[in-house]
């Protein structure tokens, strides 16, 4: 696939390189100033939160440790039912310690909601959310997100982590997905 294929499929970039970057620098300070001197847990949700693990570990100057998740959404098509599965769970025990997990994107809110209570339930001592992006209105539940690093329009997106069907992940940028390549 070539460059000129990929614009063709977005219809509009919603965050550029440089904008994602200058706001994981941002929220990485905030991070680095709430948690200090207390051990931090990123755990990123895979596959999507791979992009922004990456650049927000890199980011943070405190020492972090890192694990991960895969989780599925059970339900019909790309509509996610709040029914969690868990495909790969973590390595580390969360006993007594403070727990960032981190996402690409918040849409209905239903699998982190789920996420967060199944980790809360593992003897942490403290469990907060970061999500790069997040689509106000399409949220289902109530949760209090910590860090979000962009509210983003109600549209299909991919990029930086973010896939249609496997693809765009490796995009650097985020663009909303243009009608024909879903036909
Ligand atoms: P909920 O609805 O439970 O779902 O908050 C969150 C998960 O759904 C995926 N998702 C998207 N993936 N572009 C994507 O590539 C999108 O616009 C999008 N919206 C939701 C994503 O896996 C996220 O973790
Ligand atoms: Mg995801």
């Amino acid at each position: 696939m070539d460059s000129q294929d990929v614009q063709a499929d977005l219809k509009e970039i919603l965050c550029t390189k440089e904008q994602i970057q200058e706001r994981i620098e941002e929220l990485a300070a905030q991070i680095d100033k709430d948690y200090e001197g207390r051990d931090l847990l990123i755990v990123g949700v895979l596959k999507g939160a791979v992009m922004v693990m990456a650049d927000l570990a890199r980011a943070l100057h405190s020492h972090v440790t890192m694990d991960w998740m895969a989780v599925s959404s059970y339900g019909s098509g790309t509509q996610s039912s709040g029914v969690v599965r868990i495909i790969k769970d973590l390595e580390t025990d969360l006993m007594g310690k403070h727990v960032l997990i981190v996402e690409d994107i918040i849409d209905s809110g239903l699998t982190l909601s789920w996420l967060k209570a199944n980790l809360e339930s593992r003897g942490p001592a403290s469990v907060e959310i970061f999500t790069m992006f997040r689509k106000p209105e399409a949220a289902k539940v109530e949760i209090d997100v910590k860090y979000v690093g962009k509210d983003i329009p109600n549209e299909f997106v991919v990029g930086y982590g973010l896939d249609y069907a496997e693809k765009y992940r490796n995009l650097g940028f985020v663009g909303s997905l243009a009608p024909h390549v879903y036909a």
